[in-house]
């Protein structure tokens, strides 16, 4: 029953691929931010994973006792501390996927890109680290603006010599989930089998539900999808207003990373069959990154799945059209903060 109301069909696929013990490997992750509000809680699902041997946390300040309170958990991933700069080489060492949630969050009134500043700072110094001691990993990174930070931290491994477009992943998982749970509620669906791809960037229009593509099949009349998507587009903000200033998603970004941790795991390990959405480099549109599905493989983005583009309604269409400007400019001004600092 637990797993019912749990799941959803990432996740499931992900628990038959486990039940079936068809696991070759274990895998080290990092978290770089793990004593934070993400953090916490991605770093407990991720000590559940049967795929993990080595979880480092790495923070500024307060990993110790998250640590130490993690690693009583009888799952068999060992968990490491790292605290500070001095640490952070160490933290990365050997990693095979490192998840970025380090940076501030929103309070009310306050849009992704008012973050910029701060965590675009945050985001560049951790990218140079993941450059220096594991060029190889997976990057996650989920500190906002993402639509700004991915650039960022592909600028970074580009001026490190070391930047592979197919493991650089802004995580938008949770728009994902989202719009699963939406769409399942709204229709009265089995949440379990409730697909939505979501394309576009994320922040606000950026973020594109692509509700004709639900699977399975489904019909909207044209006052559902406007609702739909605006829900999807500003549900963050909903939990922001909801926290009242204590910050914006945590747990359900928890969530929502760890399966997108688990599914990257999963490809590691050579299951052939893992489709996630998250924001990459990519030639599907006339800009340089954007997110739509993807197939995971080993070596990281096998392929970015453009059929979801195909047949677009004029409703889609004409969002796609309208997100583009905002996600261009917020791209250009993550390259631009790149190249200025360099
Ligand atoms: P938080 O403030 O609770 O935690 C952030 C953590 O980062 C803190 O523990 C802090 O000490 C740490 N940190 C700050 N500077 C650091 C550095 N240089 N190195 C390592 N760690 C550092 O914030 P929360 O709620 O965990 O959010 C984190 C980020 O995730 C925010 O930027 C937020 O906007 C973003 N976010 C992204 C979502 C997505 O869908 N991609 C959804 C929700 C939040």
């Amino acid at each position: 029953a637990l797993q019912a109301s749990f799941a959803c069909k990432a996740h499931n696929q992900s628990q038959s691929y486990l039940a079936n013990n068809q696991i070759r490997s274990s895998f080290k992750v990092a978290v770089l931010g793990a004593a934070g509000g993400i953090g916490q809680p991605l770093a407990l699902l991720i000590k559940m994973s049967p795929l993990v041997s080595t979880l480092h946390l790495y923070d500024v300040a307060n990993v110790k006792g998250v640590a130490a309170d993690l690693s009583h958990c009888n799952t068999p991933s060992q968990v490491l501390d790292f605290t500070g700069t001095p640490e952070l080489g160490d933290a990365l060492k050997g990693v095979d996927v490192v998840v970025i949630p380090a940076g501030v969050p929103r309070k009310p009134g306050m849009t992704r890109d008012d973050l910029f500043n701060i965590n675009a700072n945050i985001v560049k110094t951790l990218v140079e680290a993941v450059a220096d001691n594991c060029p190889d990993a997976f990057i996650h990174i989920i500190s906002n603006p993402v639509n700004s930070t991915v650039p960022i931290a592909a600028e970074v491994l580009r001026q490190k010599g070391v930047y592979d477009p197919k493991k650089l992943f802004g995580v938008t998982t949770l728009d994902v989930v989202r719009a699963n749970t939406f769409v399942a509620q709204k229709k009265n669906l089995k949440l379990i089998d409730v697909d939505v791809p979501v394309i576009g960037g994320h922040a606000g229009i950026t973020i594109l539900p692509l509700l004709s593509k639900t699977k399975p099949s489904v019909t909207f009349t044209d006052k559902e999808v406007e609702e739909l998507t605006v829900r999807i587009q500003n549900a963050g903000t909903e939990v922001v207003e909801a926290k009242a200033g204590a910050g914006s998603a945590t747990l359900s970004m928890a969530y929502a990373a760890a399966r997108f941790v688990e599914s990257s795991l999963r490809a590691l390990d050579g299951d052939g069959d893992v489709y996630e959405c998250a924001f990459v480099q990519s030639e599907l549109t006339e800009l340089p990154y954007f997110a739509s599905r993807i197939k995971l493989g080993k070596k990281g983005v096998e392929a970015i799945i453009s059929s979801d583009l195909q047949g677009l309604t004029e409703y889609e269409q004409k969002a796609l059209e309208a997100l583009k400007p905002e996600l261009k400019a917020s791209i250009e001004k993550g390259v631009a903060f790149a190249q200025k600092q360099a």
